[in-house]
């Protein structure tokens, strides 16, 4: 007889391992079904964690070859060990994803190795590498199978010069030339890591700016940041195709986006990170019933529940912003639903960082949004360039924008651009949740000297003044 399950989530990503161990820390007999040797999803194999280690590693070689000096530290030029790097990125990418192995050991959560499939509401069949497939049976059903890269068409991935992050996240050595297509967040970040280890670094973007959604203030001044690092860019174009000589070179060729004179730019590896795609192949969604969106999503309601019963999804699979804290508060929140809890996720006040140096960090409404929604707002800004904590750490680039509603101080959104931004912006977000006013957070004391007094400074801007400008 086999057994009978509460929840069977489909993938062990952010948002499956999340929701898995909520669902059975509320009492539920729960399993996952992942396709992959390890548990953890895009995330933890190949996304947020890997690419945070190259970040870090990455950083302070570019430290200590660039910034050491001024400080009174002299050493020697630093030389870079690219095994060993990648060395570290693989041993906390095998610390984390043992993380949870350990979490579902804990929580008693049973895993089945292999690709799930629904033949219906009700049931998972597991059809694992090698050996036959068996079918489990469960009250409800999770999906959470996340997202994979996007690609060109006509262009071919073979994650050794014509990479995707997956790739990129792999190069045996610092390529000559790195030819980045999209400059959207993977493009920034991957981009960053190599250029500070020493490729040239030139980043093909369609559109007239660089990252798409965040706050064009923001994004302009970051772009500048970028160039002065030796980043390059070439915005409003395409790239129609990349060839590979008998060498392996590439001639990539790229034109304007409206059309016209196309170019031929020599590289040695080409990063496609123009998006990610919903992952949804080999379920089965259509067998089972379970309706699909216009851009291949699965179709939700507030609940997460598709248009099956007892077939819920969560995470990249659906619409929203493709990110691991979107995907775990989804997995909390199915959880909680299925417990018969009030499981809830504010989507007006998720963060989104992009861990560059300096970092950008934005939370709600940008200025943009506000403008075209009509709303009456007013902007309380403060550089870091007059933040003392900022000048002892040589840091000063970038500065902080709150947006506030003029009628009742209400903050709408944040934008951070500077060092540690990606932490700063969490008091934003708590102000957010609690639908707190400007003046709450210029009213609150901060320790001296930080560089969250910025945030502070900019949130005095917008009642009578800032203090230390
Ligand atoms: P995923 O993490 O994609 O997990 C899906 C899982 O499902 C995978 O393990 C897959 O093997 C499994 N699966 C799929 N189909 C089946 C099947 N039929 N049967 C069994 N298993 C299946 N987000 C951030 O918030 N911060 C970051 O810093 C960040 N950095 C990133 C860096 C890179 C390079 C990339 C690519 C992404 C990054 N992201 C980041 C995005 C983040 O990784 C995703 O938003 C997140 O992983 C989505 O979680 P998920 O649970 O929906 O799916
Ligand atoms: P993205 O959506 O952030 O950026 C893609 C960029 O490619 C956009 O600027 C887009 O205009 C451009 N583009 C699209 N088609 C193009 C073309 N044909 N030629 C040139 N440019 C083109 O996607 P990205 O960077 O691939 O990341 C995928 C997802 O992963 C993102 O949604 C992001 O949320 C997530 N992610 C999050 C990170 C973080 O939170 N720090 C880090 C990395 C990824």
């Amino acid at each position: 007889m086999a057994d009978q399950f509460d929840l069977v989530v489909i993938g062990s990503g952010p948002g499956g391992y999340v929701g898995a161990i909520r669902a059975a820390q509320l009492g539920l007999k729960v399993a996952v079904v992942e396709k992959w040797p390890t548990l953890g999803g895009t995330c933890l194999n190949i996304g947020c964690i890997p690419s945070k280690a190259l970040l870090h590693a990455s950083e302070l070689f570019e430290e200590a070859g660039h910034g050491f000096k001024q400080l009174g530290i002299d050493i020697p030029a630093p030389v870079l060990n690219l095994q060993q790097m990648l060395a570290h990125k693989s041993d906390v990418v095998a610390s984390n994803v043992g993380g949870v192995d350990y979490l579902f050991k804990k929580n008693k959560i049973t895993v089945f190795r292999g690709t799930g499939s629904i033949p219906a509401a009700g049931k998972v069949l597991v059809t694992p590498q090698s050996g036959a497939a068996q079918e489990i049976e469960t009250k409800n059903i999770v999906i959470a199978t996340g997202s994979v890269s996007a690609n060109l068409p006509g262009i071919d991935i073979d994650e050794k010069t014509v990479v995707t992050s997956t790739g990129a996240l792999s190069l045996d050595k610092v390529p000559g030339h790195l030819l980045v297509i999209g400059a959207g967040v993977i493009g920034l970040e991957l981009g960053s890591v190599w250029l500070r280890l020493g490729a040239k670094v030139t980043v093909v973007e369609y559109l007239d700016r660089i990252l798409p959604g965040m706050d064009s203030e923001v994004a302009r001044q970051f772009q500048r940041m970028l160039q002065k690092q030796g980043m390059e860019f070439k915005l409003s174009s395409k790239v129609s195709g990349v060839q590979k000589d008998a060498g392996g070179a590439l001639k990539v060729q790229v034109e304007p986006a409206k059309g016209g004179q196309a170019e031929v730019i020599d590289a040695d590896i080409a990063l496609v990170a123009i998006g990610r795609k919903p992952f949804t192949e080999g379920l089965g969604l259509e067998g089972a019933g379970v309706a699909l969106d216009e851009r291949g999503r699965v179709k939700v309601d507030g609940h997460y529940k598709s248009s099956v019963d007892g077939i819920y999804a969560i995470g990249d699979v659906i619409a929203g912003p493709m990110l691991a804290h979107k995907a775990e508060d989804e997995g909390i929140a199915v959880a909680e639903i299925l417990a018969g809890q009030a499981g809830h996720v504010n989507y007006a006040a998720i963060p989104s960082v992009v861990y560059t140096n300096p970092e950008v960090a934005s939370v709600g409404k940008t200025e943009d949004e506000l403008k075209a929604d009509g709303v009456n707002y007013k902007i309380g800004k403060f550089p870091f360039t007059a933040n003392g904590r900022a000048k002892a750490m040589l840091a000063t680039q970038g500065f902080v924008k709150i947006l506030a509603d003029v009628e009742t101080d209400r903050v709408l959104g944040a934008h951070i651009v500077g060092k540690n931004a990606g932490e700063m912006i969490h008091e934003l977000v708590t102000l957010m949740e609690f639908s707190g006013a400007a003046e709450d957070l210029a009213r609150t004391t901060h320790a001296h000297p930080t560089l969250s007094e910025a945030v502070r400074e900019a949130a005095l801007a917008l009642g009578d003044g800032a203090i230390h400008i």
